[in-house]
């Protein structure tokens, strides 16, 4: 069974004030992975110390295969999750965000404006998704079908060296 966290980062959704229509989104492609499982799920504002604790919760203790968090990637002042996420990681997966860039730059130039990044906290894949549930889909649409690759490997791969 694949485990997943889906974390949405947003100050307007942890609010109440709008709703978080990109981490459903999320949901939905997951639902279509054979064997993965949304476990966990959680909606806080773009605070990178918060942004951590929970990357390192669900990796650490929950073990979880794979986070998918969307938002937070802009060049707005308080888009903080690529720096929030590099501060937990062990090891980059910068192909997994070019291909994300990559595609998108396919359907909207705004697209190299998102600086989501990837990699592996323990046996946790962490990929930043963008904010809106369009990117979210365009996005997913194309890297999703590998993911199962991915997380075999981080599964199957030796703990020590
Ligand atoms: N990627 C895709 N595939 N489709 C999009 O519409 N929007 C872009 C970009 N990536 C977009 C996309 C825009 S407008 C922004 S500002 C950045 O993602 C960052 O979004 P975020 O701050 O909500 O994470």
């Amino acid at each position: 069974m694949i485990t997943v966290g889906v974390l949405t980062i947003s100050d307007g959704a942890s609010r109440g004030e709008r709703q978080d229509l990109s981490g459903a989104t999320i949901r939905t492609f997951v639902q279509q992975l054979p064997n993965a499982i949304v476990s966990m799920g959680a909606i806080i504002p773009d605070e990178a110390v918060q942004i951590a604790a929970v990357l390192c919760e669900w990796s650490d203790e929950q073990h979880l295969n794979l986070i998918l968090t969307t938002g937070g990637t802009g060049l707005a002042p308080r888009d903080v999750t690529p720096e929030a996420t590099k501060s937990v990681l062990e090891r980059d997966a910068p192909g997994i965000a070019e291909a994300m860039r990559a595609i998108s730059l396919q359907y909207t130039k705004t697209a190299m404006l998102s600086r989501g990044v990837a990699g592996v906290r323990g046996r946790t894949l962490i990929i930043n998704l963008p904010g809106s549930p369009k990117a979210v889909k365009e996005c997913l649409e194309y890297v999703l079908p590998v993911l199962p690759h991915a997380i075999n490997l981080l599964i199957e791969g030796p703990r020590e060296h």
